[in-house]
């Protein structure tokens, strides 16, 4: 059985003051996930890592980006080390925030998965169509290279440590999100494509979907077959629509 995942993704919003106060507000969601068996958490900006961290360790902390290289001249840039020497263990690879601002390509991806994986840390990573290529009926096309590019060279025993989102670009911050039948489609097509190379590992990945999740919609998106959580954006930053999310998945 996969465990079901809910991790918000705060981009670029939020103080360390305005983190700590949701830290702390979401002590008790943390202990109702708990009891329901969800794993749930949040991709703050890097320097409010050690904040959630402090203020309520049982939340999962994801960083949103990390360099594959261990050190170096990459200005601006942070290491798998300053992310384990604070604790953190999870990065999300791979935003289209990131792939459309920062050139972050799938084959960057995957040396930062490997990275990851090589320092026992979890990768959630990214994949998803902009609407040109929804349009064009070429989702799967894109999801495909997307997948076998970022899952190059990874054994099937790490493979089982990636958590993979479906993001589709047209539903990120649009309001315009994918109809369940639509994300299901894609996430077992992604898990398909799993399965392909690794056999009935592939039950063990999770799978999540992204773009305009709301507590009105998050349900849909769980009670299919291949969908087993959600990397929310916008509805991810106040803590009673957090706490929402939290309860319409149990
Ligand atoms: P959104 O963002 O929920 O605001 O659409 C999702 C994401 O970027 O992960």
């Amino acid at each position: 059985m996969r465990k079901k995942l809910l991790l918000g993704n705060w981009k670029m919003n939020k103080t360390r003051e305005e983190t700590k106060v949701f830290a702390l507000g979401s002590l008790a969601l943390s202990a109702l996930a708990e009891l329901h068996g969800i794993d749930i958490g949040v991709a703050p900006a890097y320097l409010s890592l050690p904040v959630v961290k402090k203020y309520n360790p049982n939340l999962l902390v994801a960083s949103q980006n990390v360099h594959y290289q261990p050190s170096g001249a990459y200005t601006g840039e942070i290491s798998i080390a300053m992310l384990k020497e604070i604790n953190i263990t999870w990065a999300i690879i791979g935003h289209s925030e990131r792939r459309t601002y920062d050139n972050e390509t799938s084959e960057r991806c995957n040396l930062k998965i490997k990275a990851l994986l090589a320092n026992e840390m979890t990768p959630v990573y990214c994949v998803g169509e902009t609407l040109a290529q929804f349009e064009k009926s070429e989702t799967k096309k894109v999801i495909k290279e997307q997948i076998s590019a970022g899952f190059s060279e990874i054994s099937s025993e790490n493979a089982a440590k990636v958590v993979v989102a479906y993001e589709p670009v047209w539903s990120i911050g649009t309001g315009r999100n994918a109809s369940s039948e639509i994300a299901q489609d894609v996430c077992s097509y992604i898990r398909g494509l799993l399965r392909e190379k690794y056999g009935e590992v592939a039950e063990q990945i999770r799978i999540l979907y992204g773009g305009s999740v709301k507590p009105e919609n998050i349900k849909t998106y769980l009670s299919t077959a291949d969908i087993d959580g959600a990397l929310v954006g916008g509805a991810s930053l106040s803590i009673e629509s957090f706490k929402e999310l939290i309860n319409n998945m149990i």
